[in-house]
């Protein structure tokens, strides 16, 4: 039987949405106001969800202490009160909190290894949020 843990965590950061691939034209009729050159801020909630087996002998899915001290070392001092479109990880990408969201589902899933990670939901304001999960995907 499987149970699922979900944390939640927040954290600022700013960002501007404009795509390499894209005119300036373009850019400014896609993204709007959010391709503004000075960027803007978000207090992003993050929600990651693990799920496996409860330990029998800790009555646990995984250590909360294991899995605040990972996502506080590898998400949220990686993205937190950065500008995001200067990491390495949106060079390539737009900083998009789609892309962030499969951001930190990657690191999770490469770096976490005390339960299994099932999804990775983001918040990037009241109104909406983003979801990353591992339905329909073989597992690495
Ligand atoms: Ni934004």
């Amino acid at each position: 039987m499987k149970a699922h843990l979900t944390r939640r965590y927040t954290f600022s950061a700013s960002h501007r949405l404009h795509s390499a691939k894209m005119s300036d034209e373009e850019n400014r009729r896609v993204y709007g106001k959010c391709n503004n050159p000075y960027g803007h801020g978000h207090n992003y909630a993050l929600e990651v969800t693990v799920a496996g087996p409860v330990d029998p002998r800790t009555g646990m899915v995984c250590n909360i202490v294991d899995l605040d001290g990972f996502v506080e070392r590898e998400v949220l001092e990686r993205f937190g009160h950065e500008n995001l479109n200067e990491l390495p990880a949106f060079q390539a990408a737009v900083p998009t909190s789609e892309n962030l969201c499969a951001e930190i589902f990657s690191l999770l899933r490469a770096g976490f290894h005390a339960a299994p990670v099932e999804k990775v939901r983001l918040e990037e304001t009241m109104l909406n949020s983003f979801e990353y999960s591992d339905k329909g995907e073989v597992p690495r």
